[in-house]
């Protein structure tokens, strides 16, 4: 009995990894939400191929860190991530990475498991080169002030409403289809008083 026991979870997250109609969706967050949803944010480059472990489905990519955001807690004295991790299958979110440029930087934030670096497709992840002005701010100092009290709320079909004081409206998602839009690229969602979020603009002030 047990060892056919044993196999039906098997066969069943077979069919599930195999089923060609069960593709990875996820809407892209925004930058805010990325930072402080993340245990670890950093900035690096990709420095090696993928190698897939057939026994954990997962891939991994090796990685030189440049610097860290976040995660100096999290990651204790173990301080050095060298591979980030990622299902090593697009259906289940698998992230691939396209660009074979070993000195371009890029921005990863991600979840800390056992120690180790895990992404998948629904990560924020982007060159740094190709990051706003207000983005970096954000992610280097900005986007921290805001991650205790405040919350980027998606709105996703018209109406949507604010639900709180401490909620900023996301609505470029409507509006430009995208996380490359307005909100996301220069706005921040950051306390104004106790109890209040509003939007503000990180972009550097024309004197
Ligand atoms: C592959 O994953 C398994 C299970 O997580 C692990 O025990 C093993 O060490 C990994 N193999 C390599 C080569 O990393
Ligand atoms: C690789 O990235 C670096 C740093 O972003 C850039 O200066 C260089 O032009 C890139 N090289 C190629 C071949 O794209």
């Amino acid at each position: 009995m047990a060892p056919v026991a044993s196999l039906v979870p098997g066969i069943l997250l077979l069919l599930w990894l195999t089923s060609p109609s069960r593709a990875c969706t996820c809407a892209p967050p925004h930058p805010q939400t990325a930072f402080c949803s993340s245990d670890l944010v950093i900035r690096a480059k990709f420095v090696g191929t993928a190698e897939v472990n057939h026994t954990s489905l997962h891939q991994r990519y090796e990685i030189k860190m440049t610097k860290m955001y976040k995660g100096f807690q999290a990651l204790g004295d173990a301080a050095d991530i060298r591979f980030v991790y990622t299902p090593a299958m697009e259906s289940v979110c698998g992230y691939f990475h396209k660009s074979q440029n070993r000195s371009e930087e890029f921005l990863i934030a991600g979840k800390l498991r056992d120690g180790l670096l895990h992404i998948n497709t629904c990560s924020f992840l982007a060159p740094w080169h190709g990051l706003s002005h207000a983005q970096r701010r954000g992610f280097t100092k900005t986007y921290a002030a805001g991650c205790e009290e405040c919350t980027v709320f998606p709105c996703s079909s018209i109406p949507c409403k604010l639900e709180s004081d401490t909620h900023c409206l996301w609505t470029d998602q409507l509006l430009q289809g995208s996380e490359k839009g307005f909100q996301s690229r220069h706005l921040a969602c950051l306390p104004r008083e106790p109890g209040m979020c509003t939007w503000q603009s990180l972009r550097p002030r024309m004197a």
